[in-house]
């Protein structure tokens, strides 16, 4: 559609979680005269990161060193990672970490003063900085809003992304958007900037249960992809293993009962009351993350059951209360007291370990656009990512692309029109999408049950229905484009490696598949 109006920044941030709140402040701080613009298409703290429980993995024990985290992350990576990336996540987490400190994010500390750090699954040191006990999101979130207020930084929120702009070169040039009720800036229009970061998190909702909210629907990703970007390694999804079980068919966000929890000695059973955990790894209950997810969906099969549970009731009511005081309120919400019964849960989509491809620098494929935190494949997580590694990867990443925005750098031309066509899907055929998408394509995956799916959204894709442009269609053409490169990866690659699960490939081929999976929309796959 035709931009009806411009506005015009040096850089322009699309998403307000900790990727794109960082970048912004930070490139502020080193370039105070520049105007940097932050679109976001709910309310700044409506992203994923307000969710985040369990908290922020750095090297602050002085018994901890950067070389344990290294190797608890490639471990937990799954021969995929970029050791070169996870090497400067795990370095430099500590100074980001500090600085968010100094903008006056608040992490909880012992009666001596220092952080108090907590252990989550895949770790073997205690690193995980967290803040309210289980409410780190809501903190560091917090924090970065109000340190992009202190700066003055403008924001356009209720803004949707559409597509990106470029000059005859190629060079990313700004964004269209869709303003919802902006007064002045109502309907579509355009922001033309000197570099675009995206920075738009990642695509939970395209499953049907799932820990990300609402507006988690992979719309940095579809926008890179139609941009012509590289994205990688999309068939990686994480699985959290423990969200709350809300009973049979329940759809949409789940409450997250964070692995922290076993962190400080909750165990998983079975609904015999068994546990299993312990003969699955040599980290048992904290095993990394795929392990247990795994264990968890073998264990139901076994026993025909819908659910595990999740044991703490050994925590008592304090401990509860005030070590993981919004889980605790949660169960309590839903009718469990975790203090006197054991907590259903099992496991729902969380993560996307894939992305828009990047170097260390932040920098896509296409010159002039950058992606940051879980819309971007920096390489650190490779097949499964390490707890708490998630919101350290866009603190790090996004002061390293401040670093490079702050550069000398080409200034983009004009915007070339753009000619290509758009196929608006059906509003009404995104619940269609996640049931799909959750049956065929979910934690267990086959030659079967993902072709029956790329089947279904191929023809989701050509339904020829008059659809009014809005958010609800853009959002449902985003998971179409998303689930179908999605689904192509998790068809592509035919071994069981992390968080990729193929039951009709179960074991993991070092042969034929220690590599990534790249795509384009016109390029194809390589
Ligand atoms: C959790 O608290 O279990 C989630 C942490 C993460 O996803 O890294």
């Amino acid at each position: 559609p035709e931009p009806g109006w411009t506005v015009h920044a040096d850089v322009v941030v699309v998403g307000s979680g900790i990727a794109g709140l960082t970048v912004a402040v930070r490139y502020a701080e080193l370039v105070p005269d520049a105007k940097v613009l932050v679109v976001t298409k709910d309310v700044l703290g409506a992203g994923s990161t307000r969710w985040a429980q369990g908290g922020i993995a750095a090297v602050i024990d002085p018994d901890d060193t950067p070389a344990a985290h290294l190797s608890d992350t490639l471990a937990a990576g799954a021969g995929l990672c970029d050791e070169y990336a996870v090497r400067v996540l795990v370095t430099e987490g500590p100074e980001a970490l500090r600085w968010l400190i100094t903008e006056g994010a608040r992490f909880d500390r012992g009666p001596d003063g220092e952080l108090r750090l907590g252990r989550e699954g895949g770790h073997r040191r205690n690193r995980i900085v967290h803040a309210g006990g289980d409410a780190t999101g809501v903190e560091v979130q917090r924090a970065l809003v109000e340190a992009a207020r202190r700066r003055g930084i403008e924001t356009i929120e209720h803004a949707l992304a559409l597509d990106l702009l470029t000059d005859a070169e190629g060079r990313a040039c700004g964004v269209t958007l869709h303003v919802m009720g902006e007064g002045t800036r109502d309907g579509v229009g355009a922001v033309r900037a000197g570099a675009v970061v995206l920075a738009t998190g990642g695509m939970g909702q395209v499953f049907a249960s799932t820990t990300n909210p609402a507006v988690s629907t992979g719309d940095g990703l579809a926008l890179a992809l139609r941009a012509g970007a590289v994205v990688r390694d999309l068939e990686f999804v994480q699985f959290h293993p423990t969200v709350l079980w809300l009973g049979e068919g329940s759809t949409g966000q789940q409450p997250l009962i964070s692995e922290a929890v076993r962190g400080e000695g909750a165990f998983l059973i079975d609904v015999h009351g068994e546990r299993f955990m312990r003969d699955v790894h040599e980290l048992a209950d904290l095993a990394p993350r795929d392990v247990v997810a795994k264990a968890i969906m073998r264990r139901m099969r076994e026993t025909g059951a819908d659910h595990v549970y999740l044991d703490a009731r050994h925590f008592g009511e304090e401990k509860w209360r005030s070590r993981f005081p919004t889980i605790y309120a949660v169960c309590r919400e839903h009718g469990i007291d975790p203090a006197a019964e054991p907590i259903p849960v099992v496991p729902a989509a969380h993560y996307s370990g894939g992305g828009v491809l990047t170097d260390t620098r932040g920098r896509t494929t296409v010159p002039g656009l950058y992606a940051c935190g879980e819309v971007a494949s920096t390489g650190v997580h490779g097949a499964n990512r390490l707890a708490s590694n998630s919101l350290l990867e866009g603190l790090v990443f996004a002061c390293r692309i401040a670093r490079d925005l702050a550069r000398p750098r080409p200034l983009p031309g004009e915007p070339v029109p753009d000619t290509r066509p758009h196929g608006l899907v059906d509003p009404r055929v995104r619940p269609r999408i996640q049931a799909h998408m959750s049956r065929g394509a979910g934690v267990l995956r086959s030659e079967e049950s993902l072709r029956e799916v790329a089947r279904f959204l191929m023809d989701a894709r050509w339904t020829p229905v008059a659809v009014a442009p809005g958010t609800d269609a853009w959002e449902a053409t985003n998971l179409l484009t998303v689930a179908t490169v999605l689904t192509a990866t998790a068809l592509a690659r035919k071994e069981t490696r992390g968080s990729h699960w193929r039951e009709d490939f179960p074991e993991r081929n070092d042969a034929e598949w220690l590599g990534h999976l790249d795509v384009t929309l016109d390029g194809g796959m390589t």
